[in-house]
């Protein structure tokens, strides 16, 4: 049983499920949406676009507190694993569905596999970092994706033989892509040219709490905009949030957009000179693809990014934004190509995985101490 529920999560289970139906003899699957995420562009347009098959099972939490999502994800998913009885509950990344279906899983003794386990910023005032940190903890499969993920888990008492270096499966999504994001050509249709603009994607809650730091960042990037074309497509809350103020700012050189879908997303972010931004996933995206990424955050779980690939943590002062243009003019620095078995095969090392060690006759086994 696969839990999803957010807009980054159906990159990351995606190709997990197409390896599922490449050995039907060996398995079944089927897919829970939670709904924390239900706009079209949120959520179906990732559906549709990654094929992923009409979830079997919505649960429709919503919108609501950080407590009030991850309670009535335990409370609707609880009775439905009884009722299914899966073999094992996997959920992705790090977000209040996936310590909610961990929860409700480790309530009813199901083993849980965590996809995109054992990455810290140690930093425990991000929600995202005590979902992990308790996901984790919950987790009989610990799929990692970067070694140093293997010594967080370690730290903290997970046993040796639960964590499986696999690789990347937002990067197995990336690659299975690669064609039908080229065929789009994003940056054609929204009369970009290759190489000259800078994607913007700001979302963090911080912003929330503090709405005049979001109007600092966007006076920035008006700032900016007149040596480096900004294209800017918005969370529906940072669309809310600039709403109050950030419309005067929407010009031809600083495009303010509704959110995109996967395919037109990774089309303009693969032409573009830069990326700036305050999300996890696309830290990993851009180092991958060789493009610049410049982090408004104090720190990362994604430290492999910074040590091989193209990222720099600029934190949250707003005017570090000023210096990001001739930043990418000089950034001369070599990658070292993709992180190890970010190759496009993590999904079947997930599956074979499973495959070898998922015993439904055995009691599940929680394994950290
Ligand atoms: C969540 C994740 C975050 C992830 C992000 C990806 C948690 C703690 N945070 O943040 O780690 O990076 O998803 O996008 O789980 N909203 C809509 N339409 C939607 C969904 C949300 O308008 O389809 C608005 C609502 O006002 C909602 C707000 O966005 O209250 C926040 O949504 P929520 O799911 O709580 O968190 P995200 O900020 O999306």
């Amino acid at each position: 049983m696969f839990v999803v529920g957010t807009r980054p999560n159906f990159m990351k289970t995606a190709p997990v499920i197409r390896e599922l139906r490449r050995r039907p003899a060996e398995f079944e699957h089927l897919l829970v949406h939670t709904g924390q995420h239900y706009d079209e562009e949120m959520s179906q347009v990732f559906i549709d676009e990654l094929a992923i098959g009409d979830p079997d099972y919505s649960l429709g939490v919503g919108s609501g507190s950080h407590a009030q999502q991850i309670a009535r994800v335990i409370e609707r998913l609880e009775p439905l694993i009884v009722d299914v009885d899966p073999d094992v509950v996997l959920v992705p990344g790090d977000v209040n569905s996936t310590l909610g279906a961990a929860l409700a899983s480790a309530t009813v003794g199901t083993p849980i596999g965590h996809i995109e386990a054992g990455l810290r910023s140690f930093d425990r005032t991000l929600p995202e970092e005590t979902n992990r940190i308790v996901v984790d903890a919950l987790s009989r499969f610990l799929f990692i994706h970067s070694p140093e993920a293997r010594s967080n888990l370690i730290a903290e008492g997970c046993n040796e033989g639960a964590i499986h270096y696999v690789g990347n499966t937002m990067i197995d999504t990336l690659i299975a892509l690669k064609e039908r994001i080229e065929a789009v050509d994003a940056p054609a249709r929204h009369d970009l040219d290759r190489g000259t603009y800078l994607v913007v994607t700001l979302h963090r809650h911080w912003l929330f709490e503090r709405p005049a730091l979001l109007a600092e960042y966007v006076s920035r990037l008006a700032r900016i905009s007149d040596d480096l074309v900004v294209v800017f497509p918005m969370h529906p809350r940072t669309e809310a949030a600039i709403d109050g103020f950030g419309r005067r700012f929407d010009t031809k050189r600083l495009r303010l957009l509704a959110p995109l879908g996967y395919l037109e997303f990774l089309g303009i972010v693969s032409g573009a000179a830069g990326v700036l931004t305050d999300s996890g996933g696309i830290q990993e995206e851009t180092t991958f693809l060789g493009i610049p990424c410049f982090t408004l955050r104090p720190n990362t779980e994604r430290p492999i990014t910074v040590e091989m690939g193209t990222n720099i943590l600029l934190g949250l002062d707003p005017d570090r934004i000023i210096e990001v243009p001739s930043l990418i003019r000089e950034q001369k620095r070599e990658t070292k190509g993709a992180p190890p078995l970010w190759d496009g095969n993590a999904s079947s090392r997930i599956v074979e995985t499973l495959a070898l060690e998922l015993d439904p006759a055995k009691s599940p086994a929680i394994s950290c101490k």
